[in-house]
């Protein structure tokens, strides 16, 4: 359902970093502490091939081959997003924008409704990620990410919460997830400096040795220290904080 979410004055935390970087395990941690949901763009990417239609036909062989699908089907994608109910209260980005043309768009978007943009910039050594998205695996039900090296499921191949048959995703292969890396450094990372033009608050966030646990800290502290989160971290699980 759409709504009018103009001038909310919400945060949009903007989950940045390579493939492989943490995004989708801190979006998901971060969600248990903060309103507003998680948008992926690659999960809806995804979750378009899944469905066969025509979104899905544009994306998969892009996806396949670790290119960008092109700016117009994202950004659309995201405007439709961002324009439902649950996103009044704020959101969390995860891979989006991925290009200038993306982060234009974005910067434009956000202004118009009224929403705070803060960057969280996860950083890791490129052969760390190639490991860590060798042994990715994840629940097809739930969402529940594991790592074959840190983060093992109890049994092999299935998802601790729901049973189900973990996969690998069709692009975790190592030459994939090179080329990914190559489009993350010509496309993505000039983005960052566009964002410090813009004066968007920006946490840089070493994410290579730490745990999910500890990096999830590092980023509440960042995002409290900055003022953009109003309140101590809740316990796991509880009701939303309140937000700035
Ligand atoms: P997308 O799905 O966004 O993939 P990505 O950016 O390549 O990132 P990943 O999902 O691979 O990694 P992540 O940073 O989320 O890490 P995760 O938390 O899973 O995009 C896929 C494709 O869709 C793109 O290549 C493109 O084709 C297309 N696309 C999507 N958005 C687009 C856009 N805006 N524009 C154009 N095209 C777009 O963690 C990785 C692994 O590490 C997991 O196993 C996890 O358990 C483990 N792990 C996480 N944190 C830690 C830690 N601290 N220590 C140890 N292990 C950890
Ligand atoms: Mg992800």
């Amino acid at each position: 359902m759409a709504a009018d979410i103009r001038h909310t004055g919400a945060p949009v935390l903007i989950l940045f970093g390579p493939p492989g970087s943490g995004k989708g395990t801190q979006a998901k941690l971060l969600r248990q502490r903060l309103k507003g949901p998680h948008i992926s763009t690659g999960d809806m990417l995804r979750q378009h091939i899944n469905a066969g239609d025509e979104i899905g036909r544009r994306a998969v062989q892009l996806i396949k081959a670790g290119k960008l699908v092109p700016d117009e089907l994202v950004n659309e994608l995201v405007r439709e997003r961002v324009s439902q109910a649950d996103c009044c209260a704020g959101m969390i980005l995860d891979g989006y924008p991925r290009t200038l043309n993306q982060a234009a768009v974005l910067l434009k978007l956000l202004e118009e409704h009224g929403f705070r943009p803060a960057v969280i910039h996860l950083v890791v050594d490129y052969e760390r990620i190639v490991a860590r998205l060798s042994g990715r695996r994840q629940c097809p039900v739930c969402g529940t990410l594991y790592s074959l090296t840190t983060n093992p499921p109890k049994a092999p191949g299935i998802c601790d919460l729901d049973g189900a048959h973990l996969v690998t995703r069709e692009d975790d292969r190592e030459s994939v997830i090179r080329e990914r890396l190559r489009e993350y450094d010509s496309q993505t990372v000039p983005i960052l400096n566009f964002f410090r033009e813009a004066g968007v608050p920006m946490l840089e966030v070493g994410a290579g040795e730490a745990s999910p646990e500890q990096v999830l800290q590092k980023i509440w502290d960042g995002l409290t220290s900055a003022g953009l989160i109003a309140d101590a971290a809740p316990e796991v699980g509880a009701a939303p904080s309140g937000l700035k």
